[in-house]
């Protein structure tokens, strides 16, 4: 008998016996002529069918590629609930270099085909779509072999780029987050800091600006920079991240970035009253939202305010309707408002609050069958 030990004990366990497991089903897939090795993870269903993307990534080892797809499904289920939606938390991860075969990668139509027919396989309990290394048009030839695919192309029925939806989340959860703390929605006049103005984040710049807030921006890539400021001359530049989140004076810091902004460093510099931005899993580590509160700082969760994406490719499943759209996005202002005042009333952060909101209405539908 094979003698299973270390990181693959360490993911049944994961998956078997702790509060990060639970998960309905994980199937793992192997396709050896087009090179596919794919799990795909099922949190809960408990909402509806599971939904959440594909990531495409180089994992170090199969164990590592289990472990990201148990921990991000979970996500998905907490996110999906929390937006509304009647969907479950589910998310799939292909393992390899996501460029295509000609660059150096694995990546080919064969093997999105392959995947296709294994999401098919599961007859509609799990919904793809993009994920870091995946793309819409990756999507459009996944949908060949498989019905439950969304974030497709407009020319194919799909809803194209989720960013604009995003972007315009995340405004409503700063709007929020000033109401909750300064009494008035309105950013006329608030100094906010983006650091990445890339898809989602330069979609930003716009709401802020209409609605009269001043602007500063920071990007390891001149060019999204310079988009930005030809633009709207009238923003200001940071030098980096770090010299952003110093600027005196400012009122939100808005990470739209990469993943971990808030950490141990950040927090303890951080000038801004609060937090509220695009990027996935800003807390670099547990307890770190403890700190941010005691810091007297406002953090609007990542995964609350990021919702306009998957709420647009949820719709995509139903022929997209933007201003449908728009109007379940809007919402994520009163949702936030919820999860302050849930943290206030449970004398807990808002990043627990969110937990726990998402964690009723999960058990809800569960209790009603
Ligand atoms: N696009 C969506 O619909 C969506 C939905 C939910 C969450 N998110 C999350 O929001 C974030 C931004 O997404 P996006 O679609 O705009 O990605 P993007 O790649 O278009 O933009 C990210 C930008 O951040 C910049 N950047 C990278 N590292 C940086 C650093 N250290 N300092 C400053 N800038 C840096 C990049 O140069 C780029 O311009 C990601 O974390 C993503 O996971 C996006």
């Amino acid at each position: 008998m094979t003698d299973v030990t270390g990181e693959t004990a360490d993911v049944l366990h994961t998956l078997f016996h702790s509060d990060q497991g639970g998960h309905e089903q994980v199937v793992l897939c192997q396709d050896r002529s087009s090179g596919l090795k794919a799990v795909i993870a099922i949190h809960s269903t408990a909402l509806g069918p599971a939904l959440g993307g594909t990531r495409f990534y180089p994992y170090a080892t199969e164990a590592e590629a289990v472990a990201d797809a148990l921990n991000l499904a979970r996500g998905m289920s907490y996110k999906n609930a929390l937006a509304g939606l009647d969907h479950g938390g589910g998310k799939a991860v292909i393992i390899g270099d996501p460029a295509d075969r000609e660059h150096g990668g694995v990546k080919s139509e064969e093997l999105l085909l392959a995947y296709g027919r294994f999401v098919a396989s599961l007859g509609g309990r799990y919904v793809t779509a993009c994920d870091v290394g995946t793309y819409v048009a990756d999507m459009d030839v996944v949908a060949r072999e498989c019905r439950w695919t969304t974030g497709r192309s407009p020319e194919n029925g799909g809803a194209g780029d989720s960013s604009v939806l995003t972007a315009y989340g995340v405004f409503q959860g700063m709007r929020a987050s000033a109401q909750h703390l300064w009494g008035d929605p309105s950013l006329r006049d608030r100094k906010v800091g983006i650091a990445g103005v890339g898809k989602v984040g330069h979609h930003l710049v716009e709401h802020l600006l209409a609605d009269g807030a001043e602007v500063v921006v920071t990007d390891v890539r001149e060019e999204s920079v310079r988009r930005v400021v030809e633009r709207h001359p009238e923003v200001a530049v940071a030098a980096d991240t770090d010299a952003l989140i110093r600027t005196d004076g400012l009122d939100i810091y808005a990470p739209c970035a990469l993943g971990g902004a808030l950490n141990d460093d950040s927090v303890r510099v951080l000038t801004a009253k609060v937090v509220c931005g695009a990027a996935n899993n800003q807390l670099a580590h547990p307890g770190v939202e403890k700190d941010i509160a005691d810091r007297g700082i406002l953090y609007a969760p990542d995964y609350v305010v990021n919702a306009g994406g998957v709420i647009q490719v949820a719709d995509e499943l139903h022929g997209f309707d933007f201003d449908r759209c728009k109007a379940k996005a809007a919402k994520i202002f009163d949702t936030t408002l919820g999860i302050f005042a849930r943290a206030k009333a449970d004398g807990i952060p808002p990043a627990a609050a969110a937990d726990r909101i998402a964690e009723q209405r999960m058990a809800e539908a569960r209790a009603a069958g």
